[in-house]
């Protein structure tokens, strides 16, 4: 009883905040910050100090850790002059979110500081000079509101200094000794205690206020210029003329007027041929070649018809036709079953406000508000060589087959020129943006990942199954195209929509590797780029030099997910996209794999509770 309340409650300080007591997760964390700081150094790894994820940074003594007097929670972090040459994993440290003290002065520290840094809000101290760090100083520092003393000087940074203006109780700025540039942003210099930007290669005025400090804080930056510096400034160029605004919002505005403008200039043509349709209808077949077409227009899709005066009719009037077929009442939208969507005419898609969301090798996305507010995502297919019936056949063939996991196809439009399809718009995005977006996936915990991988394969499998006599498989299956609905529940979408269909087994064999890829970017939280055969070659990599647990996501590490469960999907994964095509499962292989370690992990989480 008194373990499963305790449980109970340590899970909600997990959630609510994570700095209450030093976890499991936290010890695993820091053990992992360790491990990434000492690589490369010739101490040997079991020596670190005490940094071992089955003891406790308070109690046990691990070196260098201050912890707060209830001994229960990591305060200060000081390991200056340790000989210490990896990275720092500023994700795995701010696990740890009770942090304030990081001082890893004169040591050989390398790479970036991390833009992750941030997540340690209660940062008040950072010393880290004297070491080898280079690339920039990222620009979240600026978040870190608490700060009060920073010290990067004599290390290899470039770049420009970020927005210090905004930490109000900042008293230590040290960075000389770098490769700093640009030009020196605002500080509020009247409350410095310290700063020191010498040696850098910083140009420019020397902001109001930095006047009144000693000038050996800004030597060595031949660029510089303005008191204290004797070099004056040269006089400023004229006023460049006024930026034209660049916000978000704007770039939002561009993409819905052109959206309302590719929309417009179909109504337009669609009126116009039913004016023509009326009046006209004994012209002949000539109008027919010039039609609705596609214009790459510098990088923008954009619809347009042609036109041209008529003289066989005499008057002078615009002629515009969608296809040769559009006569016969064929070209319309198609609507499928959503009782939400009945009633729902090609024109109303054609009036309302469009939003392009995303382009693709196989076409644009765009989000579009019908009358009543509904959200609709409309795909628009490019270069698809596919009849107007045999698309027909094929969309309503994929509409018979429905899973909870497949996004239903609520309607969709096929001329010759034009194919549109469209779905519900799902608000919550797609899994790319989960695990690639603003939260990186920091909040998708492991349990959630793996049910997801366990929906997607089943749904696939299921797909497979009904639609395996035509041989239609999805084709293109990957994060971006999985979306998430409001109960964030995994949804399929553009099932089927593979442009040059392939024949059909090779199809069903691209489904498993895609799967097994998205698999892949679930595990490591990594960017899939190409085909993901970039990211099979770093993982199986990082296998042979038996270094398994770096490919997963950190942010798997840091919850302390089940590294055993993790390495069965990893295996899994790549054996979707084994070279030998033999050697790869069926969908339905994997969805029963997946389905067994999920029911591992949920064995093991309801005797942990126990
Ligand atoms: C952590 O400590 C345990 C027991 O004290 C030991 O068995 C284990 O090898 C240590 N792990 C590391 C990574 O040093
Ligand atoms: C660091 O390395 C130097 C030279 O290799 C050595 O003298 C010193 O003892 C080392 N310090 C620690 C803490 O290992
Ligand atoms: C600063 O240096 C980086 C390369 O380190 C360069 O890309 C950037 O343009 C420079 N910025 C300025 C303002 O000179
Ligand atoms: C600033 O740093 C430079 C280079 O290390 C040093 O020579 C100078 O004395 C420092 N200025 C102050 C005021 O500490």
């Amino acid at each position: 009883m008194m373990i499963n309340f305790w449980l109970i409650l340590t899970t909600t300080c997990i959630l609510t905040s994570p700095s209450s007591a030093e976890t499991e997760q936290v010890r695993v964390a820091l053990a992992l910050f360790m491990k990434t700081l000492s690589l490369g150094s010739s101490i040997p790894r079991e020596a670190n100090w005490g940094w071992n994820e089955s003891s406790d940074p308070c109690t046990d003594g691990w070196k260098g850790i201050t912890c707060y007097s209830d001994a229960a929670t990591v305060k200060k972090i000081v390991l200056d002059e340790l000989n210490l040459t990896g990275a720092i994993d500023a994700a795995a440290l701010c696990a740890a979110a009770s942090v304030t003290v990081l001082s890893l002065n004169s040591n050989g520290v390398a790479g970036e500081l991390p833009e992750d840094i941030s997540k340690c809000s209660k940062l008040t101290h950072v010393y880290l000079h004297g070491n080898r760090l280079s690339g920039s100083l990222p620009v979240s520092l600026s978040r870190l509101k608490n700060l009060k003393r920073f010290d990067v000087s004599g290390n290899g940074i470039s770049g420009g200094i970020p927005d210090f203006s905004r930490i109000s109780g900042l008293l230590t700025f040290l960075a000389q000794n770098n490769r700093l540039n640009g030009s020196i942003p605002n500080f509020d210099f009247g409350n410095l205690e310290e700063f020191n930007v010498s040696n850098n290669d910083l140009s420019g005025a020397i902001p109001a206020g930095g006047g009144g400090l000693s000038v050996s804080r800004f030597l060595g930056n031949p660029l510089l210029c303005g008191p204290p510096l004797p070099n004056t400034c040269p006089p400023l160029p004229p006023p460049p003329p006024p930026p034209r605004k660049k916000s978000d919002s704007s770039k939002k505005d561009y993409f819905i007027y052109s959206g309302y403008g590719l929309i417009g200039v179909i109504v337009v043509v669609l009126i116009a041929f039913k004016v023509m349709k009326k009046t006209a209808r004994r012209e002949k077949e000539d109008a027919a070649a010039k039609g609705l077409r596609f214009q790459r227009d510098s990088g923008h899709d954009k619809l347009s018809g042609s036109s041209s005066d008529s003289k066989a009719g005499g008057g002078n009037r615009s002629e515009f036709s969608i296809t040769p077929e559009s006569g016969k009442n064929s070209s319309s939208l198609t609507v499928l079953s959503s009782p939400l969507m009945n009633g729902l005419r090609f024109e109303d898609l054609l009036r309302s406000p469009a939003e392009l969301i995303s382009r693709g090798r196989h076409g644009s996305l765009y989000k579009v508000t019908v009358d009543d507010g509904v959200n609709l995502a409309v795909k628009r297919i490019r270069d698809w060589e596919i009849g107007r019936n045999e698309f027909k056949i094929r969309m309503q063939r994929i509409d018979q087959f429905r899973h909870p996991n497949v996004m239903p196809i609520v309607a969709f439009y096929c001329s010759r020129q034009e194919k549109l399809l469209v779905y519900h718009f799902q608000e919550n995005g797609s899994l790319f943006n989960l695990l690639h977006g603003p939260g990186n996936g920091g909040s998708f915990h492991w349990g959630s990942r793996l049910n997801l991988a366990a929906k997607i394969a089943e749904a696939l499998a299921y797909m497979h199954q009904g639609l395996k006599g035509e041989g239609i498989a999805h084709g293109n299956l990957k994060s971006s195209n999985i979306f998430l609905s409001k109960e964030m529940e995994p949804l399929i979408s553009e099932y089927g929509l593979q442009a040059g269909v392939g024949i059909h087994d090779e199809s069903i064999e691209t489904d498993v590797s895609s799967l097994g890829i998205v698999l892949l970017e679930l595990l490591t939280g990594k960017v899939v780029q190409n085909n993901g055969m970039e990211l099979a070659r770093w993982v199986n990599s990082a296998i042979r030099e038996e270094w398994t647990v770096e490919v997963f996501d950190k942010a798997l590490v840091a919850e302390g997910a089940s590294e055993e469960r993790m390495v069965m999907l990893l295996q899994l994964a790549l054996k979707c996209i084994d070279a030998s095509l033999q050697l790869r499962p069926t969908v339905a292989e994997v969805a029963r794999v997946i389905a067994s370690i999920r029911e591992q992990e949920e064995k093991s989480a309801s005797f942990d509770s126990l």
